[in-house]
């Protein structure tokens, strides 16, 4: 089955709040799917759902209503993933599971296992790897903009979202980090040092500061909280030849170039530095990375094995980081990571 073959993918998204809203527009309107169910026990809240008969408040319900069924959106609080992603595996059901995979790696290796076992394709939704200006950057990083890397930084901060209750930050938020960092760098994380701290009453932390290092060798730091009263989504990779800056909810990309070092200072200052040169801000198509997401889960439950989706494994590897970061926070030491 391709997008354009006469019979769509059935489609059915469980969860409808802050994000199951998002993925009901997009599902509505995607060639090639068709959204036949869907999941919330309390309801349609924000009225995403064109024909609210379709909406169930049990999977059960919606099981029982839609015997056959293609694919499935899994946009739950991230305790509930684990449980429901076994029984849509054990249903058949393909499946793209929101992030963060799941709410521990021992339940996210189950949720792999069961998906393995039943033959189900699976995908996570790190929706930064659709972001236009991330894609662009890793495009320029491949063709050599910056020369060597030196350091992939990111910046994810803002206000706090109400609606998280399960998880802090590190799971909620910085597990988008964890995730581009390796991404953009291409090489897994090899090791992690980290603060958090806890400031607004809650049981989980709410601020955290990694520093860590790839297994190719470069360095990374990620800032990310829920304690800033502006939003900011930056990821920033500095190199031989100047910096590249992602803006992601703007989607914007900036290439800083090094100038030329024309220092008056004298030999005993020779120091090797860098001075200020051109800025060049790129034009991007500014297609929607949730769309994007949504049309590669499509492509590979219609059997495109190189749909670019984010794996199972890679989202297990984010959350494998975030436990890490965890650990070093409480304990105080830098944890390496083993994969
Ligand atoms: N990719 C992103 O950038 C991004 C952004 C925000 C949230 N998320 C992820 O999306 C998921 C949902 O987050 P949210 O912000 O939409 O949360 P939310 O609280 O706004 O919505 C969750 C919805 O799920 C419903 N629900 C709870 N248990 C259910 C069950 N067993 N079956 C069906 N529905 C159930 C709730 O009633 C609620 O309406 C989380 O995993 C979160 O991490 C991802």
């Amino acid at each position: 089955m391709t997008a354009s073959s006469p019979t769509p993918l059935r489609a059915a998204l469980l969860g409808l709040g802050m994000m199951g809203r998002h993925h009901a527009r997009i599902l509505q309107s995607l060639a090639g799917v068709e959204l036949v169910g869907a999941v919330d026990p309390a309801g349609d809240r924000h009225g995403a759902v064109r024909d609210p008969a379709l909406v169930h408040p049990t999977l059960d319900a919606l099981l029982a209503a839609n015997p056959v069924l293609d694919l499935a959106i899994v946009a739950l609080p991230t305790e509930e993933h684990l449980p429901v992603a076994l029984a849509l595996a054990e249903a058949g059901v393909h499946m793209l599971i929101e992030k963060p995979l799941a709410a521990s790696v021992a339940e996210g290796d189950e949720i792999i296992a069961a998906c393995a076992r039943a033959g189900v394709r699976a995908a996570v939704g790190h929706v930064e790897r659709f972001n236009p200006a991330l894609l662009a950057l890793r495009e320029r990083l491949s063709e050599g903009l910056l020369g060597d890397v030196f350091l992939v930084a990111t910046e994810r901060v803002g206000p706090f979202p109400e609606r998280v209750r399960d998880v802090g930050v590190v799971k909620d938020l910085a597990t988008h980090d964890l995730d581009i960092v390796a991404w953009i760098g291409d090489a897994p994380i090899s090791s992690v040092a980290a603060q958090t701290s806890h400031r607004t009453g809650r049981p989980h932390e709410d601020l955290v500061l990694v520093t860590g290092r790839l297994a190719s060798g470069v360095p990374f730091n990620s800032v990310v909280d829920w304690l800033t009263p502006t939003k900011s989504r930056r990821t920033r990779v500095l190199g031989d030849r100047g910096m590249l800056v992602a803006e992601t909810v703007t989607a914007d990309l900036t290439f800083y170039e090094n100038g030329r070092v024309t220092s008056a200072w004298d030999s005993s200052q020779a120091l090797r530095g860098v001075s200020e040169g051109n800025a060049t801000r790129y034009a991007l198509a500014r297609a929607e990375p949730l769309r994007a997401e949504l049309e590669a889960f499509r492509d590979l439950v219609a059997g495109d094995d190189a749909a670019p989706v984010v794996t199972l494994a890679q989202g297990l590897a984010a959350l494998r980081s975030a436990e890490a970061v965890l650990a070093s926070a409480a304990g105080g030491e830098t944890v390496r990571i083993a994969r």
